[in-house]
């Protein structure tokens, strides 16, 4: 067995059947695994993974091993690990995985290093940890890197800054750019995951309650729509006047976070920002007020400003811990105050987890075939992997649709046809 570090390898069994269960609503990347088994496109390449380990990854894992990879993991958030699966990525399927839920922090970065160690030729990322600390203090293995991907939002905003400072060692495919990955994972994957997060953490009623949701990105807009299916009053807060605009088109109400702080009963911060509630907010924060983040890194919501005016704090359930202010108010915070989704609940569903991770893996092929002939730069997802993988949705679906008739084709690339 390889190297690894994971809680319980006794635990393997139940990780498998999580695993597969996950596997029934992932069809598109079945159908690449099939093709990547019979192919083997990436034998012989050493791909480390820094993504959350969930079933749903556990199954890009698999595809990409084989397609013929030696493939490592480590875990992009000491919280999200699900340690069944971990278990069983060692066990059943062979991968080493370097993950143990509610790591610390020196052991989520040991879990990195302990990857980069194997000198990987095709990285994988999930908010830019792994790409980050390669280019900071691992240039080592700098040589030997043909590629990268990036899954997040977040993670493509660090390395478009990392291309402008001209730092970026290697390119990178930003996953997240694909259509098929952020229209659907963002808006439908974080709009469910997120409420489910919050709901499991603490089980409260949505209908009737007032939610202020900051950011009006994709994401935002999946929560402030799920939101509102469950008869909560949802406030937008933006600072994008084009997003605001939409919001209030949408029919939410849009205002500043200084009026919003003082109505809200569950706040959702979804900016990629820093700060966004903070000591000013939590002070006029209603009795009971809960918050939430949804957003890649542990930043939005100033913790240590809370920790600092609580004088007594609790945790009467798993996930959420209460925090007693000297005027007697309480305010609870889920999940530390990290990505609410993956660590109250468990991150976005597979079906939906099937489309970004088909791209993982085809922009993996892409990136093992044209990486040597590609720039030091941030490319998007090429469109005919992106339309393919929509065809291929579909077609899993069973759905048909229209193609255009000859005329229609001609019609569309003239220009003299008016009234
Ligand atoms: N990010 C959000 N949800 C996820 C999931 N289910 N698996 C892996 N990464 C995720």
């Amino acid at each position: 067995m390889d190297a690894h570090d994971v809680t319980d390898l006794g635990l393997a069994a139940d990780g498998r059947g999580r695993i597969e269960w996950a596997d029934r609503e992932m069809p598109v990347l079945r159908l690449i695994r099939d093709r990547f088994a019979r192919e083997r496109p990436l034998e012989g390449i050493c791909v480390a993974a820094c993504m959350h380990v969930t079933p749903e990854t556990a199954n890009l894992m698999r595809t990409l091993a084989d397609g013929g990879a030696r493939v490592l993991l480590c875990a992009s958030n000491p919280l999200s690990t699900q340690d069944e699966v971990a278990a069983s990525l060692v066990a059943d399927y062979g991968i080493a995985t370097f993950g143990r839920r509610g790591e610390a922090d020196e052991t989520y970065y040991t879990h990195i290093d302990r990857v980069l160690d194997r000198r990987p030729a095709i990285v994988m990322d999930d908010g830019g940890d792994l790409i980050k600390v390669l280019h900071a203090d691992r240039r080592d293995g700098l040589t030997d890197v043909i590629a990268g991907t990036e899954d997040t939002t977040t993670g493509v905003m660090r390395l478009k800054a990392m291309e402008a400072d001209g730092v970026l060692a290697f390119p990178i495919i930003a996953v997240n750019e694909a259509q098929t990955k952020h229209l659907f994972e963002d808006r439908y994957g974080t709009g469910q995951s997120t409420i489910d997060g919050i709901v499991r953490a603490t089980n409260i009623l949505l209908a009737g309650r007032c939610m202020v949701v900051a950011g009006y990105g994709l994401s935002g807009r999946g929560i402030a729509d799920r939101a509102r299916g469950m008869g909560a009053h949802v406030i937008v807060l933006e600072v994008d006047p084009m997003r605001a605009l939409q919001a209030v088109m949408d029919g939410y109400r849009v205002m500043p976070v200084a009026d919003a702080a003082r109505r809200g009963d569950v706040f959702v911060t979804v900016t990629g920002d820093i700060h966004v509630l903070r000591r000013e907010h939590f002070e006029v924060m209603r009795d009971g007020a809960i918050i939430a983040n949804a957003g890649h890194f542990n930043v939005e919501v100033d913790v240590p400003a809370l920790e600092e005016l609580a004088v007594e704090r609790r945790s009467p359930r798993p996930g959420l811990e209460q925090f007693r202010l000297a005027d007697g108010r309480s305010i609870a915070l889920l999940a530390e105050g990290r990505l609410v989704n993956l660590t109250a609940g468990e991150g976005h569903p597979a079906a939906v987890m099937d489309l970004s991770f088909a791209n993982q893996a085809l922009s993996t092929e892409y990136a093992v075939r044209h990486g040597a002939s590609l720039e030091r730069r941030v490319y998007v997802v090429p469109d005919a992997i992106d339309s393919e993988i929509a065809r291929l949705k579909l077609a899993t679906l069973g759905l048909e649709i229209d193609v255009l008739t000859d005329a229609q084709s001609r019609y569309l690339s003239t220009w003299d046809h008016g009234t």
